[in-house]
C-alpha cells in the first residue's frame, strides 16, 4: 500500500489478522459484503446458505452467531436473523404461501401478526381460518385441501393462554401441514417448540432475546435443513435482513437470558397475584393463576408462566386511562421483554387494527391493560402500580 497515492491508502486501510488468540466477545462485522480471490468461489457462495459469506442481506459472521445460537437453543437445524419480529414472520409466511393456499390460525394472536394475515387474505388470495389455540378438532375441521400451515403463538399477546402444543402440532403433522410457532413471550428457556412438534419458531427478538429494550430484531428457526433452504432462497430476495449491530445487541442480552426470565417470571407472579386480589381489579390474566383458562395446561408444558400479562380494571376505559397516567416507575410504552416494566392499552395501541368484534372474542377490553413486568425490586413495582390503583 505503501506505493499508493494518500487518497488510496485512505481508503485501502490495512486489515489486522487475528492468530494465536480470538475475542472474548462475538465481533461486530460491519461490513456489507466480502472479498473474494477467486470468481469461482464467489460464484457458488451467491446460490447457497452454507458457503463463503458474501453479501450483509444473505448473513454475515455475527448475524450467523445470533442464527447459530438461537438455533441451538431451540433444538433447530438453522434460522435466519431477520431486521424485526414482522420480517421473520413475513419472510416465513411469505416464504411458504402463495395465493390460493388456506392457513388455520389461532383466534388470539399479536395485533401485528392479525394485522399481517388480514392483507395476506386481502391482497395475496390466501384464506384464513381462526381456531382456539387448544383444539385439535377444530384445527381438523378447518382444515381444506389447499390448508398449508397453522400458525400459533406459545403465549399468546395480550390475554397469555397458552397453546396446546403437542395436541396441535401433532395433529397439523396427521394431516401433512406446517406448523409455525411463535415462541417470542415464552423463550426457548420456558418452551421449545419444535421439541413439541413444530417445523419453524418465530421471535421478536426486540423482546426478552435481547432484554434492554434498545434494538429491534427478528429470527426464524427451522426444525430441518430442506425447509431453512427453501425459505433462505426467498429470505434474501425479501431482504429483511438483521444489521450486524442489531445482531451484536441480541447475542449481548442473550447471555443474561436466564437470569432475566427467573426475575421477570417471579415478578409477574408477585405482581399477579397481588392485583387479583385488589378490588379495583375483575380479573388477571397470567397463565400461572389457577383462575386462568391455560393454567392447567401451562403447568404441564412450561417450567415458568413468563413476564407479560394483562388485568381488567373494574372502572374500563377510564380507569385503564388514569392507570396508565398515574404509574410512575411503570412506563407508558410499546413492547415488552425488557428490563424496565412497561404497561400499554392494547385496544388502542398493539391490538389497534382489530375490530370491536375481533377484540371482544380475544377478550380484550376498554379496561384491559397489559404490563411487561421488568427485573426491578417486586416491593418497588407493587407500590408503584398499587399507588395508580388508588
Ligand atoms: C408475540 C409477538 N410477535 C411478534 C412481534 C413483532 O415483533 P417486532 O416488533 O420485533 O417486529 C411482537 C411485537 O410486539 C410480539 O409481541
Amino acid at each position: 500500500m505503501t506505493d499508493y497515492r494518500p487518497e488510496t491508502r485512505t481508503v485501502h486501510v490495512p486489515q489486522v489478522p487475528v492468530e494465536g488468540s480470538h475475542p472474548i466477545t462475538v465481533p461486530i462485522y460491519q461490513t456489507s459484503g466480502f472479498v473474494f480471490d477467486d470468481p469461482a468461489v464467489m460464484a457458488d457462495a451467491m446460490g447457497s446458505p452454507s458457503g463463503p459469506f458474501v453479501y450483509g442481506r444473505y448473513t454475515n459472521p455475527t448475524v450467523r452467531s445470533l442464527e447459530l445460537a438461537v438455533a441451538g437453543l431451540e433444538g433447530g437445524a438453522a434460522a435466519i436473523a431477520t431486521g424485526s419480529g414482522m420480517g421473520a414472520i413475513n419472510t416465513v409466511l411469505l416464504g411458504l404461501l402463495k395465493p390460493g393456499d388456506h392457513l388455520i390460525a389461532q383466534r388470539s394472536l399479536y395485533g401485528g401478526t392479525a394485522a399481517m394475515i388480514s392483507d395476506l387474505v386481502g391482497r395475496f388470495g390466501i384464506d384464513v381460518t381462526y381456531v382456539p389455540e387448544n383444539d385439535p378438532a377444530a384445527l381438523r375441521a378447518a382444515r381444506r385441501p389447499e390448508t398449508k400451515l397453522v400458525y400459533l403463538e406459545t403465549i399468546s399477546n395480550p390475554m397469555t393462554l397458552v397453546a396446546d402444543l403437542p395436541a396441535m402440532c401433532a395433529a397439523a403433522r396427521e394431516l401433512g401441514l406446517l406448523t409455525v410457532v411463535d415462541n417470542t413471550f415464552a423463550t426457548a428457556l420456558l418452551c421449545r417448540p419444535i421439541e413439541h412438534g413444530a417445523d419453524i419458531v418465530v421471535h421478536s427478538t426486540t423482546k426478552y432475546l435481547s432484554g434492554h429494550t434498545d434494538v429491534v430484531g427478528g429470527l426464524a428457526v427451522f426444525a430441518d435443513t430442506g425447509l431453512y433452504e427453501r425459505v433462505w432462497h426467498f429470505a434474501i430476495e425479501l431482504g429483511a435482513a438483521a444489521d450486524p449491530f442489531a445482531a451484536w445487541l441480541v447475542l449481548r442480552g442473550l447471555q443474561t437470558l436466564a437470569l432475566r426470565m427467573e426475575r421477570h417470571c417471579a415478578n409477574a407472579e408477585y405482581l399477579a397475584t397481588r392485583l387479583a386480589g385488589h378490588p379495583a381489579v375483575t380479573a388477571v390474566h397470567w397463565p400461572g393463576l389457577p383462575s386462568h383458562p391455560s393454567y392447567e395446561l401451562a403447568r404441564k408444558l412450561l417450567p415458568g408462566f413468563g413476564g407479560v400479562f394483562s388485568f381488567d380494571l373494574a372502572g374500563g376505559r377510564a380507569a385503564g386511562e388514569h392507570f396508565m397516567k398515574s404509574v410512575r416507575l411503570a412506563l407508558l410504552a410499546p413492547s415488552l421483554g425488557g428490563v424496565e416494566t412497561l404497561v400499554l392499552h392494547p385496544a388502542t395501541t398493539s391490538h389497534r387494527s382489530l375490530t370491536a368484534e375481533e377484540l371482544a372474542a380475544n377478550g380484550i377490553g376498554e379496561g384491559t391493560v397489559r404490563i411487561a413486568v421488568g427485573i426491578e425490586h417486586p416491593e418497588d413495582l407493587w407500590a408503584d402500580v398499587s399507588q395508580a390503583l388508588a
